[in-house]
């Protein structure tokens, strides 16, 4: 029997029986394809690959619902180094603190961030700013917002922290009254948003457009989801009103620039980061154009808003879980402070308070909110890996095809480094020693690199500030029942499960 009687008799078949039949021969020879790859096949030269029953869809799920714990077990089995599919992708990690460095340390001609971060972000941020740039205007951009995140300039935000806080406190109705219950990642969300805004964004700002760009900043952040990561584009209504989102904001800055450029720097009563970019030029000289300073500022608001709000929500929930730790801190600033929070709160105050410190440190080891870190692989590219089977050094190819994947998380949480690493104990950091601060550190909750981040100093400050104030005002205890939350890691950065609340009792006055 050749092709063509074959195909005779498919045709003669009912349509029904064609439509069960097509699919099924088209799955099974993926299937087939699929395993025997995985065992027959395998490529020696190229990572371990994590073995997967179901083409395309590889390790997603096991790697989706928990990808710490799918990296610690593979580990254990494949050593530092190895492949899974994800998204019908192969994705190569790189553990270990050699791993660490393998990424962040990688060069432009090795790695690109951009070619799978753009996807993503370029609707949200907007053109010519971050990923749609080259990396070397990215650099320049970073450089321009470090100028504002100096130590000096953070000094001018502990006052704005604190009157956002205050604000937020005496106006939000699950802070009424003596004792309640609140929704950690809202109000923290909240508190973290109008701060960061008005510290970063300036005046008019903090004076009149928090409210309008907080419920515009929500539809932007709606569309922050792994579908638009691994599938951008598609005309689905988050994405519309995402884009809707776009232009307002966008505008909003614009106008905000054009009206300040008609007054002049005479008009200028402080010296905030708009200020700063409309002042400035790149190295070739030109000036940063309007649209270019508005879609940093949403950059930047993006980023630091995901970041800071879920890990200072997470500190809410450590500290709500140990009193013996929520009184520490209570005594530690009280003793530093003094009575008079907005006289005595300065950076460097909040600076000399050990504990509130450590507490931040320790939250970002076990709840960094970044736990995967990718880069598109643009040559193909060696690395030499133990592997645990033979207990011998086995040298790789990771070949372009492949996302190289960071997770310094993984070092972060492993014995090796911190002993009874499961363990939130903020004060391990007072026999820590100094941790290595190059992209070979075991510690990197801010990345490393060119790609560090920018804003490290800032969310110390804010969260800080946070800690401080909460624990000042108020005593945090778990819901009846419950610990501190499990994470969701559905989401693109981590947060607590929902609903995350906390029961809240006034405190006197110091
Ligand atoms: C606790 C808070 C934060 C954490 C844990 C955090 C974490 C990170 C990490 C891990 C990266 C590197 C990503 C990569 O290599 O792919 C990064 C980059 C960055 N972050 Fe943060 N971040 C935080 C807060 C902030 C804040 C407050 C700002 C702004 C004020 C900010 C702005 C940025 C920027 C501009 C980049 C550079 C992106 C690039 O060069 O590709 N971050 N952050
Ligand atoms: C601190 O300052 C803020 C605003 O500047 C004000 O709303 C608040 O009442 C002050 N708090 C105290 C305890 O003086
Ligand atoms: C990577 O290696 C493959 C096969 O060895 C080769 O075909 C390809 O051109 C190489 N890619 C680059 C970017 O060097
Ligand atoms: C095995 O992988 C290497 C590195 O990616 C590649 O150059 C080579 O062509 C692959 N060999 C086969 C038989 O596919
Ligand atoms: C990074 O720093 C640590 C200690 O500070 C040092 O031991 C290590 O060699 C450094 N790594 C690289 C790759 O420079
Ligand atoms: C990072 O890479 C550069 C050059 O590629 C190298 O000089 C430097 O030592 C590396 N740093 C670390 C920490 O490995």
């Amino acid at each position: 029997m050749d092709a063509t009687d074959l195909l005779k008799q498919f045709t003669a078949l009912p349509l029904l029986a064609q439509v069960v039949i097509v699919p099924t021969v088209f799955f099974g020879l993926a299937f087939v394809k699929h395993i025997v790859s995985q065992t027959l096949l395998v490529n020696k030269s190229e990572p371990p690959l994590v073995f997967s029953w179901v083409p395309f869809v590889g390790s997603t799920i096991d790697y989706g619902m928990d990808p710490f714990k799918f990296f610690f077990r593979n580990r254990k089995r494949y050593g530092d180094t190895f492949s899974f599919i994800l998204v019908g992708r192969k994705h190569t990690v790189c553990l270990g603190t050699e791993g660490n460095n393998f990424v962040f340390n990688s060069t432009l001609a090795e790695t690109s961030a951009a070619d799978i971060y753009r996807g993503l972000t370029v609707p949200i941020f907007g053109k010519d700013v971050c990923y749609d740039c080259s990396p070397a205007k990215l650099m320049e951009q970073k450089k321009l917002m470090k100028y504002s995140l100096m130590p000096d300039k953070l000094a001018a935000f502990v006052p704005i922290f604190l009157s956002e806080l205050q604000h937020y406190l005496d106006t939000a109705k699950s802070f009424q009254g003596n004792e309640g219950v609140f929704d950690v990642v809202e109000s923290v969300g909240v508190i973290t948003m109008y701060s960061a805004a008005s510290a970063l964004q300036g005046r008019e700002v903090r004076d009149n457009l928090r409210k309008d760009l907080t419920a515009l900043y929500h539809d932007l952040d709606k569309s922050f989801l792994p579908i638009n990561f691994y599938m951008p584009g598609l005309p689905l209504p988050v994405n519309r009103r995402r884009d809707e989102a776009h232009q307002k904001i966008a505008q909003i800055y614009k106008d905000i620039i054009k009206s300040r450029r008609q007054l002049g720097p005479g008009s200028k009563g402080e010296d905030d980061m708009i200020w700063k970019m409309m002042e400035s030029n790149y190295k070739d000289g030109s000036s940063v154009p309007d649209h270019e300073i508005a879609n940093m500022m949403i950059g930047l608001l993006m980023a630091g808003q995901h970041n800071s709000y879920s890990v200072g929500a997470w500190i809410l929930f450590h500290v709500a879980n140990r009193p013996d730790i929520q009184e520490e801190l209570y005594q530690e600033q009280a003793a530093i402070l003094g009575t008079d929070l907005n006289a005595s709160a300065t950076r460097d105050s909040m600076n000399q308070l050990p504990l509130h410190k450590m507490v931040v440190r320790e939250t970002l080891r076990i709840n960094a909110p970044i736990h995967t870190v990718m880069r598109a692989v643009k040559s193909n590219l060696t690395i030499t890996s133990r592997d645990p089977k033979t207990d011998s050094d086995k040298t790789y190819t990771i070949p372009t095809s492949h996302v190289l994947v960071s997770a310094p998380g993984v070092t972060a949480q492993s014995e090796e480094y911190f002993p009874n690493p499961e363990k939130w104990d903020p004060h391990r950091w007072e026999t820590m020693g100094d941790v290595p601060e190059n992209a070979s550190s075991y510690y990197l909750p801010f990345g490393a690199g060119r790609h560090r981040c920018v804003g490290e100093n800032f969310a110390y400050l804010q969260l800080n500030t946070i800690v401080a104030f909460m624990v000042r005002n108020y005593k945090f205890y778990p819901m009846l029942g419950e610990g501190v939350p499990a994470t969701d890691y559905t989401a693109m950065i981590t947060r607590p499960v929902l609903p995350a609340r906390l029961r809240w009792e006034r405190r006197a006055k110091i």
